[in-house]
């Protein structure tokens, strides 16, 4: 029986991974909180979008029944330590205690490149510390009897088709004469999103029976802040591909852009704990396991990018997203 739950599959990664199971003959159970959007994943054959409150923990336990695997993808960028401690520590607590409850055999949790389970005081961050704090109640069950088998998966930042990284920083750079960049020397290693679709889908199929129980998914490239920011510009053709400058700005500065985006109405784009995160170089350790421990060669940036990111290109609608 391949009946999978994906918490989280509305979102960015949450559709890939969503497309790539039914791809490999899973049956997929989506809930969220706005089952009236016209989500992506709805289309998809296999695939049942479920009206579900995660955080009712007898709601989500009664919708496990049936499921063998689960994947947890739902995170926030932006609260404060209330609302990170529900979503990423607490959310993740009350989905293992449904995995147990409905002895469930696999779990894959998305988590996040910097967390550290073992010591989530030392993250530079709230979202850092949570998602630690997270990752370390989901791996200390592993000796429980009945419980199952845990996965998390550590990506840094990722990129694709729909990403909210280069995209909008081509889309700024189209509309802003300069770029004043908080955090410009901040280092990633992004990573492709159907790199980590074909991840969660190897863990399930358990192609790889004894991987490690934490693995870092990123991408082969190293890059600063800073020339992300001027790879998307020439990807996008803006300004001729020369893209605007950019204007590093000092810590303190940046600090206090943040404050204010913070408090515009709506999802902000920068938040100060956002800046506290990039701290901390965003790059593999050398001491935990990459994607290569499942068989996956991680793909190149710039291919990929190019192809989305090209001027004229057109991003998928919903309907082209469907198709698989
Ligand atoms: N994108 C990246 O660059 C990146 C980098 C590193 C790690 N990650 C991790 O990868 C995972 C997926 O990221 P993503 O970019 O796909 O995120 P996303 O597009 O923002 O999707 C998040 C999903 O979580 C659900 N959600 C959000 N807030 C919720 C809440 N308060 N209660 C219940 N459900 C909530 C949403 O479902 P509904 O709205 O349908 O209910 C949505 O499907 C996350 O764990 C994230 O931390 C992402």
């Amino acid at each position: 029986m391949k009946n999978v739950m994906v918490l989280g599959g509305t979102g960015f990664v949450g559709t890939q991974v969503c497309k790539q199971l039914v791809q490999n003959g899973w049956t997929v159970t989506v809930p969220t909180r706005t089952p009236e959007r016209d989500w992506p994943v709805r289309g998809l054959p296999q695939v049942h979008v479920v009206d579900l409150d995660v955080h009712d923990a007898t709601a989500l336990t009664k919708a496990m029944a049936g499921h063998t695997a689960v994947v947890n993808l739902v995170a926030i960028l932006h609260g404060n330590a209330a609302a990170f401690d529900k979503v990423h520590v607490a959310l993740p607590s009350r989905i293992l205690q449904a995995c147990h409850d409905n002895r469930v055999r696999e779990l894959v949790h998305i988590s996040a490149l910097g967390a550290n389970a073992q010591r989530p005081q030392d993250c530079p961050s709230e979202y850092l510390r949570s998602k630690s704090r997270g990752e370390a109640v989901l791996l200390a069950s592993s000796e429980e009897p009945l419980s199952p088998r845990v996965t998390v998966l550590r990506p840094s930042v990722i990129f694709g088709a729909h990403d909210k990284f280069l995209n909008l920083f081509a889309r700024l750079q189209r509309f802003f004469p300069v770029m004043p960049l908080a955090g410009a020397g901040a280092r990633f290693q992004p990573v492709w999103v159907e790199d980590v679709a074909s991840a969660v889908v190897r863990i399930l199929a358990q192609d790889v029976p004894d991987h490690p129980a934490v693995i870092e998914a990123c991408g082969p490239q190293v890059f600063t802040l800073r020339e992300l920011v001027q790879l998307a510009a020439r990807l996008g053709g803006v300004r001729g591909g020369l893209g605007r400058p950019v204007i590093a700005l000092p810590d303190w500065i940046g600090r206090i852009q943040a404050f204010m985006m913070e408090l515009a109405p709506g999802e902000p784009l920068m938040s100060r704990d956002n800046l506290d995160s990039m701290k901390v170089d965003n790059v593999a350790s050398a001491t935990v396991a990459g994607l290569e421990v499942l068989g996956i060669t991680p793909s190149r940036l710039e291919p990929i990018a190019a192809h989305y990111l090209a001027p004229g290109v057109q991003r998928p609608g919903i309907a082209e997203q469907r198709k698989l």
